[in-house]
């Protein structure tokens, strides 16, 4: 135990870069959002102020709207494509233009609580609450304009999930006309195999350049891009940050921000309901932008646990991945290996995340679902194990995929192990 905790805070120095952290060198040269706010869950366990530092630096870099990017581009590096020129977000330290899972709200509760120094965290916290708090604001502002109580993401890799089966019909109406060509560099870094293909990278980029044309005006993106999906497990993340919000600002005497966060989250929980489907046992995407249901059971549906969701839906979902464990040998994949889309070895179209298992772990865990929150932990644990630090595994072989030495992974073994 002690051994493998050394390792993952091995990884972590490793991709350290001072005030942040790179998800892994080479093929992820910059700071990322979501892989911040979930490797400071990490560092709070051997280094608080660390911890604190990595998810200030993210908010250093929010727009003046409230979103916070998906991508800062502290240093120059040609090994990534699409760079800053490719963004043109004009901002003083260049950033991407679109966003990411709203997990910051939830990691600095955690990190918050679970604090040896409380002054340092005090301080932190009542310095972050306004900025998340304004993060979560613009998501229902801007993702959500006819107050649905659920956000939509415009580009898949706002999702994390980039290539997920859940996009593909989707895709279909993205077009591709007015690419200018480009060279992928993932696919030097990463076994293409296991990478999103050229055809979807084109779409990534017609929607970058579509949203660039329009001055990445927030006020326009939503109802001008034909990619509008609301995903159950980005929801559920926000819906969760927000919660927890909520229960951070009641710590620090913000009573405003505790009910402006509680009312969001409990309408984003009853909202979520209509995205349940019966017949999958899990819940689904709807692609708002022809008002249907996608048909593709993949983890977004599962992820979905994250949220405080009915205890009667949280153990379906502890069933359902029951019956998916049936054809596959490690928990839990990203999409189910029965589906006639499964590729196990491909990004997020098979593929287990450490991350997303930390997040359904820790969900069922507050469900009551104990026993499958601790076999997805101890499956965690079994890949580590036979794989090391990989970016993500195959389901059926535990196969390391993509980067190595990948700082989220070690991240998420410190949670489970400390
Ligand atoms: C990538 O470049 O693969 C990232 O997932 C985009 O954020």
């Amino acid at each position: 135990t002690q051994k493998m905790i050394d390792q993952a805070k091995a990884v972590m120095r490793k991709n350290d870069r001072g005030n942040y952290t790179v998800p892994t060198h080479g093929l992820y040269p910059f700071q990322w959002n979501w892989d911040s706010a979930l490797s400071a869950l990490g560092f709070a366990h051997f280094d608080e102020p660390r911890a604190w530092t990595e998810i200030e630096t993210l908010f250093a870099h929010q727009w003046d709207d409230g979103m916070v990017p998906h991508i800062i581009f502290h240093q120059q590096d040609e090994g990534y494509f699409p760079g800053p020129d490719v963004w043109g977000t004009s901002r003083p330290v260049p950033t991407s233009g679109i966003t990411q899972p709203a997990v910051a709200g939830f990691a600095v509760r955690r990190i918050f609580e679970r604090a040896t120094n409380k002054t340092l965290a005090v301080e932190k916290a009542r310095a972050l609450l306004p900025r998340i708090h304004a993060w979560h604001q613009w998501f229902f502002a801007n993702r959500d304009p006819q107050g649905s109580g659920l956000v939509a993401i415009i580009h898949p890799w706002e999702s994390g999930r980039d290539n997920s089966v859940d996009w593909d019909a989707a895709f279909e109406r993205v077009p591709t006309d007015g690419v200018q060509p480009f060279t992928r560099r993932d696919t030097s870094h990463a076994n293409p195999a296991h990478r999103p293909t050229d055809d979807q990278y084109k779409r990534y980029i017609w929607l970058v350049q579509k949203f660039r044309s329009l001055g990445w005006d927030n006020t326009k993106l939503h109802d001008a891009s034909p990619f509008q999906i609301v995903d159950p497990g980005f929801n559920a993340i926000l819906i969760r940050s927000c919660a927890d919000l909520a229960v951070l600002a009641d710590s620090l005497g913000d009573t405003e921000i505790a009910a402006q966060s509680r009312a969001m989250a409990e309408k984003g929980i009853a909202a979520m309901d209509s995205l349940w489907s019966e017949a999958h046992g899990q819940y689904l995407c709807y692609d708002r932008s022809i008002s249907a249901s996608v048909d593709s059971p993949s983890i977004g549906g599962i992820l979905a646990a994250f949220a405080p969701i009915p205890k009667s839906r949280a153990k379906a979902i502890a069933d359902r991945i029951d019956a998916l464990s049936l054809s596959c040998n490690y928990l839990v994949p990203s999409h189910d290996p029965t589906a006639p889309e499964f590729d196990a070895l491909r990004y997020w179209r098979g593929p287990i995340w450490l991350i997303v298992n930390y997040m359904i772990s820790d969900g069922l865990k507050l469900a009551g679902e104990t026993a499958m929150a601790d076999r997805i932990s101890a499956d965690c644990l079994r890949l580590i194990e036979k794989a090391g630090f990989a970016e993500y595994y195959g389901p059926i072989g535990a196969e390391p995929c993509g980067g190595d030495a990948f700082t989220w992974t070690a991240a998420m073994v410190i949670e489970i192990l400390s």
